[in-house]
């Protein structure tokens, strides 16, 4: 089995190819770095089964690519901090981008499986979120770049499946946490996480009692996996969308305890106003419909993927001070291999 996984430098991608690997499939990464980070595939670069490609899937897919079996297509930058700098970026590539991967599924037969996200469910007004609920989301809002460029995605998606027969799936990603998330990402458990583990009180946004749902990484990967691998007679055809997350909600206050345990800290927690943004307040999955699909389920409680977590980001921070102490960024590989893109969106 051969996988093409885009956007698999970043943080869920890189867990994901990982995986693919363990699994004993051929793995083509194929990243342009612009939020991910080669460091990320430091583990696996060397094995014979990966390839990485550094190349922007809004340009064109490379050309030598092998026919894939399946293509999970991850690539979107997807932290709040990037709604702003990246905007033009994401809206680029969750549309010329997924173009260019859906003509890839079409070509080669191989299932697909989009990367989308609870996002594209806005403030909900349904809670638990089930997928057939149609979302309640701003095109005019801080994040509409983001929302609404994963609700085109889908559309586009919907289109392929419906025209040229593409089995293409949309996996609805909740909030996820683990080793490899960037340090400066600006998401609540980088921010927790490394205010904790420098004795620093944590930033509450507002009062602290909106909600999240936390997803260890092995779950989400675990999560894409079965559904990649789900029968094709068994996908909902009116709406093959999935939840992927965790269906235990946890206010943000009682999240900052939690991470306070998990470093062994009792840090004070910092009071900010709750800045001017489309932030939901609320946001938990109903998953059942993957777990009818495929029997998965999240296997990580919040205490043991926070202790991972954790470990991995105290190696990191020490990891940055020491190479700061040195000098000029050492940890960077130059493994950049470009290959001439074929671009399939004229005329869109
Ligand atoms: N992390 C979460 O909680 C979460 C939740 C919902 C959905 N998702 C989705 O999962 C996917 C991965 O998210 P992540 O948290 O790992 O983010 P990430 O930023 O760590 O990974 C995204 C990767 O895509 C790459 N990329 C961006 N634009 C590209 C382009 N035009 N061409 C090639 N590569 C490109 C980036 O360099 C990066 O390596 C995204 O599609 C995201 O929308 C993530």
């Amino acid at each position: 089995m051969t996988a093409v996984v885009t956007g698999g430098a970043g943080f869920i991608g890189s867990h994901l190819c990982e995986a693919l690997l363990e699994r004993g499939e051929e793995v083509v990464c194929i990243d342009n770095l612009l939020t991910g980070d080669i460091r990320n595939l430091d583990d696996f670069i060397d094995d014979p089964r990966f390839r990485f490609i550094e190349a922007d899937i809004g340009e064109g897919l490379p050309e030598d690519l092998p026919a894939p079996d399946v293509i999970f297509n991850l690539a979107c930058p997807a932290s709040p901090k990037d709604f702003e700098a990246l905007s033009l970026e994401i809206l680029d590539v969750c549309s010329r981008g997924m173009v260019n991967v859906l003509e890839l599924a079409r070509e080669s037969g191989a299932v697909l499986v989009q990367a989308s996200t609870s996002e594209v469910y806005g403030e909900p007004e349904v809670h638990p979120q089930i997928e057939d609920y149609w979302g309640h989301v701003s095109s005019v809002g801080e994040r509409s770049c983001y929302d609404e460029g994963k609700r085109y995605a889908e559309a586009l998606v919907m289109a392929y499946r419906r025209r040229h027969g593409v089995d293409a799936r949309l996996a609805r990603i909740f909030n996820t946490y683990g080793p490899r998330m960037r340090i400066d990402d600006g998401r609540v458990v980088p921010n927790f996480v490394c205010q904790a583990l420098g004795g620093r009180p944590l930033t509450i946004y507002g009062d602290g009692m909106q909600t999240r749902s936390f997803c260890y990484v092995a779950d989400t990967v675990a999560g894409l996996l079965a559904l990649a691998d789900a029968d094709p007679g068994d996908i909902d055809v009116a709406c093959p969308a999935y939840n992927i997350g965790n269906g235990t909600e946890i206010t943000v206050l009682e999240f900052a305890e939690c991470v306070m345990d998990a470093c062994g800290t009792s840090a004070e927690v910092q009071r900010v106003p709750l800045p001017q943004s489309d932030d939901p307040t609320r946001r938990r999955p109903d998953t059942s419909k993957l777990t009818a699909l495929t029997g998965w389920r999240c296997e990580t409680d919040l205490a043991t993927g926070l202790a991972l977590t954790t470990e991995w980001f105290a190696a990191k921070l020490a990891e940055t001070i020491g190479r700061a102490a040195q000098g000029p960024d050492r940890g960077h590989r130059d493994v950049s291999v470009v290959s001439r893109p074929r671009d399939h969106t004229h005329g869109l």
